[in-house]
């Protein structure tokens, strides 16, 4: 077995801050295994591509001969699974992809780890690690009074996305307690960061007021989010490798509950500052409500009591430096923006707000 590290989903927003850091930090090796959907973009990636350390491969997780030959000729101490469907929206709008890589693709992952586990050394076998990234969906919604989420919260899926990912987190606890496979999984609240597909709250509102568009609010904008900057996610998902225990599953979140209206008003007012510029000043002149997302969880929050006290894991970031950081981050990339504001980009803007929006 090598030092390698085997990441999927490493083009998508999490995974590519994960190996960036990770490669900037660490001396062993990854491979980033990717097929390169929507959300997937090699450009993120553009300043590891020469590394010696990284390898890319252009694939699907459920191709289990492609799996099987990466783990075959890397070897690697441990796979951390990021690669997945990720927008809510999409999975009420056509589930079908959900259930594919997140539920089958998880699925084949598995197989294929299993498989290769079983045939290591026994001292290899004891070290190896399948490390599972997951969400705080999985859980469902919860009431203004009731207590965040912790690890022992009863799942209750709500989205086709989050069922989806509760699924593959059954799988993962299941091929832990039935085959022993050395599993961890992370279940974190709302990222936000550098990278992020514009489609999710957060850098489409910010590109949004940048060139004086609506910004759609759903419902009463009342529903709350635990938001934690990328960095500090991965930050986290690293210590869950290096030191979380055997068959644990381990909550992350930002100690950041927000009503969304409040992290759109929050947005405005730094776009004031950041780019007074804009063809719409102030920017909250822009918010709209528009109609509710059906089944729209109405709050989510994190215990992270777990990670902290067994890992010594807290996040860095505030809410505050966390999203000036990545407002700035965008207003300084908007070549990034308009690669991936392709065609295919504007046409998923013009069928999910023409339909929901007023
Ligand atoms: P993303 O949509 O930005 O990226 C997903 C990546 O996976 C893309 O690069 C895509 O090309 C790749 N991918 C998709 N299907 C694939 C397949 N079949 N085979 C190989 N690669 C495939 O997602 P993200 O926001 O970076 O989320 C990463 C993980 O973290 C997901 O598992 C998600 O459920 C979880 N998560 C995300 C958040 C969040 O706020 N974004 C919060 C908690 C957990
Ligand atoms: P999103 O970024 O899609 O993440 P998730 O659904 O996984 O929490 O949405 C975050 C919150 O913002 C969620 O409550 C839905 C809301 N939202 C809007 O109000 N307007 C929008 O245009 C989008 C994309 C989301």
């Amino acid at each position: 077995m090598s030092d390698t590290i085997l990441v999927t989903g490493g083009a998508g927003f999490i995974g590519s801050n994960f190996l960036l850091h990770w490669l900037a930090t660490e001396r062993t090796p990854l491979i980033n295994l990717d097929k390169l959907t929507y959300a997937g973009n090699l450009r993120n990636l553009e300043s590891i591509s020469t590394d010696r350390r990284y390898t890319f491969v252009h694939g699907d997780i459920g191709d289990r001969k492609l799996v099987r030959q990466i783990l075959r000729d890397h070897r690697p101490r441990a796979i951390v699974h990021f690669a997945a469907e990720s927008h809510v929206d999409r999975s009420i709008r056509g589930p079908d992809d959900f259930i594919k890589t997140n539920v089958n693709g998880t699925f084949s992952l598995l197989e294929e780890a299993r498989t290769y586990w079983m045939e290591l050394p026994e001292i290899e076998r004891r070290g190896f690690r399948f490390q599972h990234v997951s969400t705080d969906e999985v859980y469902g919604s919860l009431g203004p009074d009731d207590a965040p989420f912790h690890e022992k919260t009863r799942y209750e899926p709500n989205s086709p996305y989050s069922a989806s990912k509760a699924a593959s987190d059954h799988l993962v606890r299941a091929y832990h307690h039935t085959y022993k496979l050395p599993v961890l999984t992370t279940n974190c609240s709302n990222n936000y960061g550098p990278f992020q597909f514009p489609e999710k709250l957060i850098p489409l509102m910010i590109l949004n007021a940048h060139h004086g568009t609506q910004l759609p609010v759903y419902g009463d904008g009342k529903n709350v989010r635990d938001w934690v900057y990328v960095g500090d996610h991965c930050e986290a998902v690293r210590a869950v490798l290096a030191g979380g225990r055997v068959g644990e599953t381990y909550n992350i979140g930002g100690n950041n509950q927000k009503p969304n209206v409040d992290v759109v008003e929050t947005i405005c007012s730094l776009m004031d500052e950041l780019s007074p510029n804009d063809p719409v000043v102030p920017h909250r002149q822009l918010i709209t409500f528009v109609q509710d997302r059906p089944g729209h969880d109405r709050r989510y929050a994190i215990d992270t009591t777990k990670i902290e006290q067994e890992l010594g894991w807290k996040p860095r970031e505030t809410f505050e430096t966390g999203l000036r950081k990545t407002v700035r981050w965008y207003l300084d990339h908007m070549e990034w923006v308009t690669e991936v504001t392709s065609g295919a980009y504007r046409q998923w803007i013009a069928t999910q707000y023409s339909v929901s929006g007023e």
